[in-house]
């Protein structure tokens, strides 16, 4: 096993001794669930004492894991305070959200109020992202979240029914949770931390020119810092690996040390006639010894 440790640091855990997964709480778009068992086998050559995860969502692989210790991040503020309060008062939010039906008035109520306290916030926002159209989380030009009624079989019990977030409160004890831009995020990385990142994409996921898209949410320079940032980590030490559209421009900015592209069949479009296998990068950042690259940092690319 590698270590990407400082001399005389002892790892908190070993990627292959950890406790069983957790299910994330959230539906979160762009989720990496279905990418775990690739991620787990790139980790499961290192160790490490910290994970972070800078664009956090739903957390998928965070909850795959269950580091004992991580910084956990994102630019959204109602998204971070909602995993504060189930990390703190789990109880209390499940008490709050159990008895609220499941119809269209409760809905449309709660898509217009602004709660105050950070309780109901993510009272708003748990009961919100079980039952919102498709899942999908989308504000429109005033911050508001705007997504329709789901109805089907949109629900919120599974939070209670499978111990969603209980499970996940103790799965967060260790985790500092924070609202910050990924670049202040990944300042932090050094040497014994794994970072992964899963950016909101930029650019589609073809090669038939460069479509950019996304410029409010995560614009191309976005993805410049954040490659520079990734660069900066590695070199100081840290693990990093990078989630990305399979784009040749993509591929140009993050490029190698390293590279992986993976498959995966698209849940954009429900009716199965309309399912498109896309691809995606994996990039991944050996940590360095300072000042000098490992002989597998020159160009090893892995390729479909
Ligand atoms: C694709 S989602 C991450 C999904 C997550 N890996 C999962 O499994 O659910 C991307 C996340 O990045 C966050 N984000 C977008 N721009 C950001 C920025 N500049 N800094 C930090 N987080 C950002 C979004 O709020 C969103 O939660």
């Amino acid at each position: 096993m590698k270590s990407v440790f400082d001399d005389g640091q002892r790892p908190t855990r070993q990627h292959g001794a950890q406790s069983p997964s957790v299910q994330p709480f959230l539906k979160w778009p762009g989720g990496k669930r279905w990418l775990v068992p690739e991620l787990v086998k790139i980790i499961e050559e290192y160790d490490y004492v910290t994970y972070r995860e800078p664009f956090l969502g739903g957390g998928a692989l965070f909850f795959a894991l269950r580091p004992h210790r991580s910084v956990l991040s994102d630019i959204n503020s109602d998204l971070i305070n909602t995993y504060r309060q189930v990390k703190n008062r789990a109880s209390a939010l499940l008490e709050q959200l159990r008895p609220l039906p499941i119809n269209q008035g409760t809905y449309d109520g709660l898509r217009e109020c602004c709660p105050k306290s950070p309780l109901q916030r993510a009272v708003r926002f748990l009961y919100l992202n079980r039952t919102a159209f498709g899942g999908m989380y989308r504000l429109n030009q005033q911050g508001k979240f705007n997504v329709p009624f789901g109805g089907g079989e949109r629900t919120t019990a599974p939070l209670w029914e499978y111990d969603l977030l209980t499970s996940s409160a103790r799965a967060l004890r260790g985790a500092k949770l924070l609202t910050v831009d990924f670049e202040s995020a990944l300042s932090d990385a050094k040497k014994g931390d794994l970072v992964y990142c899963d950016p909101t994409y930029t650019v589609a996921h073809n090669n038939n020119g460069f479509i950019r898209y996304n410029e409010r949410n995560f614009s191309w320079e976005d993805q410049k810092r954040l490659s520079r940032s990734c660069h900066s980590a590695a070199a100081r030490g840290a693990l990093v690996i990078v989630s990305n559209a399979y784009h040749r421009e993509v591929f140009d900015l993050f490029g190698p040390p390293r590279h992986i592209a993976v498959a995966r069949t698209s849940r954009l479009r429900p009716d199965v006639t309309h399912r498109r296998s896309v691809d995606e990068y994996l990039f991944v950042f050996p940590p360095r010894e300072a000042g000098k690259a490992k002989r597998h940092d020159r160009g090893r690319v892995h390729e479909k």
